[in-house]
Parts: C-alpha cells; structure tokens; sequence
C-alpha cells in the first residue's frame, strides 16, 4: 500500500503520516528531511546553491539514511555516518532549503531515491509532489492544508521545543515565501493532485485528522 500526504510547510504532514504509518505498520518516509539533509550538506560544503549539476550529483551520491524514530517520534537523520536531525530544521536549511529543492535535476536524483525506498514495501510519503510526481499511482492521496497563521503557530511550538528561539511575525512572513517558492516553482511544485482528497486541518486536531484518513482508506476511497 501507498500513501501520499501533500500540502504547504506547517500543515501537519510530518505528524499525520508519521501517526498513520504507525497505525498501518508501515514505514514512514519523510521527504522533506531529505530535501533538508542535502540543503545542509550543501551549506556544509559551501557549493554555490545555484549549482543545479553539483547540488544533483550531490543528491545522487551522498549516504543518506533515514531511520524510523522510536515510539511515534521523528525519523533519525544521518548523512555520512554523522546524525544531523536536529539541524535540519535550522532557520538557516529552512530558509535556503526551497532553493536547492527548485532545481530539475536535484527533484529527479531525490524522486529517483524516493522511489526504490516505496519499492521495498508499504510505505506512507509525505512532501510537496507525492501525489503528482513521485507516487502518481498511489493508493490514497491526501492534501493537508491549513491557514497561514495556524501553520505558523504549529511551526513555532516545533521549534521551540526543539530550542530555537522564534517570532511568530517573522515565521508567519517565511512560511508564506516558502509557500510561494514551492507553488511557483517550475519543476513539479506543490499542486493538489486531481485524485487527492483534500483536509483544511486549521479547526482540525491531529487524532481527527488521523481517523479521517484511517476511515478514507476503510471506506476505499482514493484508488484503494
Ligand atoms: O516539509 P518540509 O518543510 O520539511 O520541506 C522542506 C522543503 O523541501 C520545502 O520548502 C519544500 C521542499 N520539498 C519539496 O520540494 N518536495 C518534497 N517532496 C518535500 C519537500
């Protein structure tokens, strides 16, 4: 079984997908920690972020692994050996993190990587272009959205637990450009798959939004 989760960044993605793998029994993968991991090597290395040849051969090639956190929590990210979970989610990768996803040939070494990992099993994906691009035959597809502000509310209580200091102006005003960068990007950018069902989280809380979709793919809605 597939399942794709979309949707713009704070839309609670991560934790439905994370939640519905874990009621399923399947392996969670999320997508954007990949796009993260390799924005934060890239910083590491110092490549030049317009480099669309260096940024791909470095998606193609870098020893990625994710591995699946105990007990409900966040996905392990490790690159090289080295865990690097916690700093992907800088406000540094946050903010260039669009930018190194933008380019053609960086999606195709990331959407190639993403598909031998669905290859092996039952897996629910979460991301910008699942639905679309990187699962199109999936069997459920889900598009989470939720208002700006909520998104950043969200985003805000994520990051302070894990120790960065933020404002909500200016998380308000990132999340929008991040949201603008993803949409209008020309290579696959975030758009509703036709197939997907769409869920406003914004008055939603995670255990309805968890059983909606455990009820989608009970009642065989999507493709399922
Ligand atoms: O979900 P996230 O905020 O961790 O994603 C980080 C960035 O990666 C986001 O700005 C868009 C990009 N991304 C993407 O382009 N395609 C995906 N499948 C997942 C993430």
């Amino acid at each position: 079984m597939k399942i794709a989760i979309d949707g713009p960044a704070g839309a609670g993605k991560s934790t439905i997908a994370r939640i519905v793998a874990a009621e399923l029994g399947c392996l969670y993968l999320d997508t954007g920690a990949m796009y993260r991991a390799l924005t934060y090597e890239a910083l590491r290395r110092r490549l030049d972020l317009s480099d669309e040849k260096a940024l791909a051969a470095l998606a193609a090639a870098m020893d990625l692994r994710l591995v699946p956190g105990r007990r409900g929590r966040a996905p392990r990210v490790y690159v090289g050996g080295r865990e690097i979970t916690r700093d992907i989610r800088s406000p540094e990768v946050s903010h260039r993190v669009s930018q190194v996803a933008s380019h053609a040939k960086v999606r195709e070494a990331m959407v190639r990587r993403q598909r031998a990992i669905a290859s092996q099993g039952s897996v629910v994906m979460d991301g910008r272009d699942i639905g679309t691009t990187v699962l199109p035959e999936a069997d459920l597809k889900i598009f989470l959205q939720a208002s700006v502000k909520e998104r950043a509310k969200r985003r805000s209580r994520e990051l302070r637990r894990q120790g960065h200091k933020v404002r909500l102006r200016e998380l308000v005003h990132q999340i929008a450009q991040r949201d603008e960068a993803d949409s209008e990007r020309a290579a696959s950018p975030l758009t509703k798959a036709p197939d997907a069902v769409e869920l406003d989280t914004t008055e939603m809380s995670v255990r309805q939004v968890v059983q909606t979709i455990l009820e989608l793919l009970n009642r065989g809605d999507g493709n399922v």
